[in-house]
């Protein structure tokens, strides 16, 4: 390589850095988000309606496949107009119900904008495909100015997932041509995935019911407070409050 081309391509890695960096920002801010939901619910609600999270930035080849793909130009304004999906995080939650509390929770705050809402858990897609996919934008902030980042969210179950994987490697394994009774198996396959959920669910709420009719046991963890592994005794003194309020 000439001098010349190398300085060329110096100045390009660096532009496509910050360009990715940007959405590494939005990944991290999502992810904030998402740990302080599941610390809230871990910490006040005795329950987690996430299982796991995972993210992932599209690598640049596959950033070039889809912008060939989708016709558009090689210039960053039309990459981040036209390939929604550089930045993706994946929620695993325990239950069908959680997926939609976790949506509505990210969507009621005030600085992500909901851009789109694809629902192939009422609607799945023809293969058995289940998931709830949004595409929102969220403010990032550097040392000298803001900008909307896209990121694609999809929110699953376990079993969601577990489906989606072993669907991903097989669609590679065969090269996207499956063959059509294997096609027919993962649908069947899919529909007990769906049945799976809807039976753990129905356990799930059963349980919770019980859970709510048995209170013994429970003073000793009452009196303790624990906060990222501190922790704290509650005083003394909290309780005789709590005795005075009651007369
Ligand atoms: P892409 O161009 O692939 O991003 O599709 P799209 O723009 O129509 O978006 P869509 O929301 O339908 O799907 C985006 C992502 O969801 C994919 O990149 C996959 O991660 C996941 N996905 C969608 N359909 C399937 C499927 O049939 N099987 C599996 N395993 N994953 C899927
Ligand atoms: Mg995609």
């Amino acid at each position: 390589m000439e001098l010349y081309q190398i300085e060329r391509l110096e100045r390009f890695k660096k532009e496509i850095t910050r360009f990715m960096l940007m959405y590494e920002f939005a990944l991290n801010e999502m992810k904030t988000k998402i740990e302080i939901l599941k610390e809230e619910f871990r910490l006040l609600h005795d329950y987690n309606p996430i299982e796991h999270t995972s993210s992932r930035l599209k690598s640049p080849k596959s950033i070039l496949k889809k912008i060939q793909r989708k016709g558009g130009d090689f210039t960053f304004d039309s990459i981040s107009k036209n390939v929604k999906d550089i930045a993706g995080i994946r929620i695993t939650c325990p239950f069908i119900s959680d997926i939609y509390r976790i949506n509505d929770m990210l969507q009621k705050q005030r600085d992500v904008k909901v851009l789109e809402i694809k629902d192939y858990i009422k609607k799945p897609k023809s293969n058995g495909y289940r998931s709830l996919h949004l595409l929102i934008e969220i403010p990032v902030f550097m040392s000298d100015r803001e900008e909307q980042i896209t990121v694609e969210i999809q929110i699953r179950t376990i079993a969601m997932d577990f489906w989606a994987s072993l669907e991903h490697t097989i669609y590679y394994k065969y090269n996207a041509s499956v063959p059509s009774h294997l096609l027919g198996e993962l649908r069947d396959a899919a529909d007990s995935a769906t049945a799976l959920d809807k039976k753990m669910e129905r356990i799930h709420n059963e349980i919770e019911v019980i859970k709510g009719e048995q209170i013994e046991n429970i003073e000793e963890e009452v009196t303790q407070l624990v906060i990222n592994n501190q922790n704290f005794q509650l005083p003394a003194a909290l309780f005789e409050l709590i005795n005075s309020d009651e007369k």
